[in-house]
């Protein structure tokens, strides 16, 4: 790695810390979560921007601390209330983990966040970079926050030239902050390495270089490769499982079934499924006889490491019936469907489909039977009951 000037630590706060924290005071960006930058609450916003961008995490977040202000009432938030909190970020086993956190805190911790590095990193869900935006943004504690922002842009700083995805990359350029991250402002320090990385040395062929308040210093930009770093080996490829969606309906309204406690949506409602391709005859063998059923339209939904190559059927019940393990099945109507199940995003074009459906029976049921609407989104994926 080279730096422009790698032994002298306090060279490297003149030159480097100073100008960026100049700026940050007249550019940072003002969100919630850092008018009050609580323990509790960098702690919330740093979970949530692991999954989302910054605009869209920030109503999440506000709804978030209103409804869950503290520790405390996260630790004893009921599991449908925290999934409706998290609804369309994805990954919920993140929000499991703040809660197991928040129960730890509240029982072990005397209900407070830590201000170690150990203690943080024992903690379900903390890793590295969270205790690090804790320790330095809520405690003012010297240490650095690494997330893809500041490798970015360290990478560029430094003409680091090593796969910035391994481990290795985020030890070496968080061994490097740490030798001159400022004692006064380590917080507004790692927060406008982030910020610079957002709006100035951005991602790919864009960085505006001649904005940049440490451009200086940039080796990078000396060598005229700012556009060309980070380095990132290839991804693998991840793999696709098939999977039959079947959305049964009855007079009782959509039936859910809840997955199990462990691996991926753990303990979420999602429509019953199998995984591959179930035929219709296949399908046909797995309900009442005199079911109806129609194709629904294919639906893709990508996690981190495999997707989902969904298709399915809509089943329609004349009778109910009864269902096996009460606790993991439910008839849900619209209102539960809107209010009380949190069903994953990967279901999103399904559940569009069932609202829509549940929203057309409700009303042809009502006294004036007013015309079927509100059908699900033109050009979705999974919109159409009939292919
Ligand atoms: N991304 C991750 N953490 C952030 C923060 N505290 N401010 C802005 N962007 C971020």
């Amino acid at each position: 790695m080279q730096l422009f000037i790698d032994s002298e630590a306090g060279l490297w706060r003149t030159a480097f810390a100073q100008p960026l924290l100049g700026w940050y005071d007249r550019h940072a960006r003002v969100l919630p979560w850092r008018s009050d930058p609580t323990p509790y609450h960098v702690f919330v916003s740093e979970i949530m921007l692991q999954q989302t961008r910054v605009e869209p995490a920030i109503p999440y977040y506000e709804r978030f601390i209103r409804e869950l202000p503290d520790l405390q009432a996260l630790a004893v938030a009921s599991p449908e209330h925290l999934h409706k909190l998290w609804e369309g970020l994805g990954y919920y086993s993140r929000v499991q983990n703040m809660q197991r956190t928040a129960k730890k805190l509240c029982g072990e911790f005397r209900g407070e966040f830590p201000d170690s590095l150990p203690a943080l990193l024992s903690l379900p869900g903390i890793g590295e970079y969270t205790a690090g935006a804790i320790l330095s943004i809520a405690f003012s504690r010297p240490v650095p926050a690494v997330d893809g922002n500041v490798l970015r842009v360290l990478s560029r700083i430094a003409l680091y030239r090593e796969d910035i995805a391994s481990p290795r990359a985020k030890k070496e350029i968080g061994a490097l902050i740490s030798r001159f991250i400022p004692q006064e402002r380590p917080g507004d320090f790692n927060q406008a390495l982030m910020d610079l990385g957002a709006g100035i040395c951005r991602p790919h062929a864009a960085p505006f270089c001649e904005d940049c308040p440490v451009r200086e210093c940039c080796s990078a930009r000396k060598e005229g490769c700012a556009a060309a770093l980070p380095l990132r080996a290839p991804k693998k490829e991840r793999r696709t499982e098939e999977r039959t969606i079947f959305l049964v309906l009855s007079k009782r309204g959509v039936l859910l079934h809840r997955r199990p406690a462990q691996g991926l949506l753990a303990g979420l409602w999602e429509f019953p499924g199998l995984p591959g391709r179930c035929g219709a005859a296949e399908a046909a063998a797995l309900f009442p006889p005199g079911a109806v059923f129609s194709a629904l339209a294919p639906a893709r939904h990508i996690f981190t490491h495999v997707q989902w190559q969904m298709s399915g059927f809509l089943v329609r019940l004349n009778d109910i019936p009864a269902l096996p393990e009460e606790e993991n099945w439910r008839w849900a109507n619209l209102r539960a469907l809107q209010e009380e199940y949190a069903v994953p995003s990967a279901f999103k074009s399904y559940f569009r489909l069932a609202c829509a459906l549940e929203r057309a029976a409700g009303e042809a049921e009502a006294p004036e039977g007013r015309a079927l609407n509100g059908g699900p989104d033109e050009g979705s994926a999974g919109t159409s009951p009939l292919r």
